[in-house]
């Protein structure tokens, strides 16, 4: 690390999202908060930014988000009667998402999309280089993925990308990168990107996933960006312009991904996160895989 380079101690979570692919079970609960197993999904990803060493956690949330708050926020009634029980185990699985990190919250009164989302960080950011964390992309927490972003960002300086391999007719679900190898293998430089490509234009089959770690010119850069694909303010279109001139704020390399990754927001993989999760339980695992088992060979 250079001091041209400074420490990246700050984590962005976008969570002001409306959750439609999950109606109706998102029409007055954050889909954030829904149970992967037993935590929501909001607390896997704050345990993620902290384990990476980012205790400093800036939530952007809107209407209908306040248990977001509550979640990270102590509950005194709950504890005195678990306290007043002696139940100390339970206890501390409600502190534990209090005592995590340092949790800020700004609101983006009107969802105009995830770069307007990043952009509410910016007074809270200020000029330093940042990590930004989706709220509703899981990544297993055996498969350190944002570790090795802030150590490439540390070293290269600019900005860092997470991207996985998807098949082509995927492509058009997600950001997709034009991509230069490096000599790491799995760290890439990224050339161009573009959002949402079908898959005869995608210049790659490398799809960005929800982590990423910022340069803070990407602030002036989507200041000036007009809304893009669907109407909305998209933080690849700004990514893009990262990516096209060095000078602005430093080289966008990517970290190829290969691990464990679950959209929590999309009901097919969060069901496969629960299920996935639950049998690697010790507590759990045994006896839920004894019972998949048998209903998957007598039943299905
Ligand atoms: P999604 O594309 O998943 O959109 O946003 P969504 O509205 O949350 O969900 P669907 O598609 O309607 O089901 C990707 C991420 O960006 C955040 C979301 O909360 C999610 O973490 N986001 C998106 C914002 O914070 N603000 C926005 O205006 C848009």
């Amino acid at each position: 690390m250079t001091e041209s380079h400074p420490k990246i101690t700050k984590a962005v979570i976008p969570a002001a999202g409306l959750g439609t692919r999950f109606l109706p079970a998102t029409k007055a609960t954050p889909k954030e908060m829904l149970p992967v197993v037993d935590k929501p999904a909001i607390q896997y990803v704050v345990e993620e930014a902290v384990a990476a060493g980012l205790d400093d956690v800036l939530m952007i949330t809107g209407r209908n988000k306040r248990p977001l708050e509550d979640h990270f926020d102590r509950n005194y009634e709950l504890e005195s009667a678990l306290a007043k029980k002696g139940d100390e185990s339970r206890l501390a699985k409600v502190q534990e998402s209090s005592d995590l990190a340092t949790m800020h919250y700004v609101r983006q009164g009107d969802p105009r999309g995830l770069g307007h989302a990043v952009l509410c960080a910016a007074p809270h950011v200020g000029r330093e280089p940042f990590a930004v964390l989706l709220g509703d992309d899981l990544i297993d927490p055996r498969d350190p993925l944002l570790a090795r972003m802030v150590e490439i960002q540390e070293r290269h300086g600019g900005s860092v990308i997470a991207l996985m391999e998807v098949a082509p007719e995927q492509i058009h679900l997600y950001g997709c990168a034009a991509v230069e190898a490096t000599s790491e293998g799995d760290v890439v430089k990224v050339t161009d990107l573009v959002e949402k490509p079908e898959a005869a234009d995608a210049p790659s089959n490398y799809a960005i996933i929800g982590r990423y770690v910022l340069d803070p010119h990407v602030f002036d850069i989507l200041r000036k960006t007009e809304p893009g694909r669907g109407g909305e303010i998209q933080l690849t279109d700004a990514l893009q312009q990262l990516a096209a001139d060095e000078k602005i704020g430093g080289p966008v390399h990517g970290v190829v991904f290969k691990g464990r990754r679950y959209d929590t927001g999309d009901r097919g993989d969060y069901l496969r996160a629960i299920v996935r999760l639950a049998c690697e339980r010790e507590d759990l695992g045994p006896d839920f895989k004894a019972w998949l088992r048998s209903y998957v060979t007598e039943e299905m």
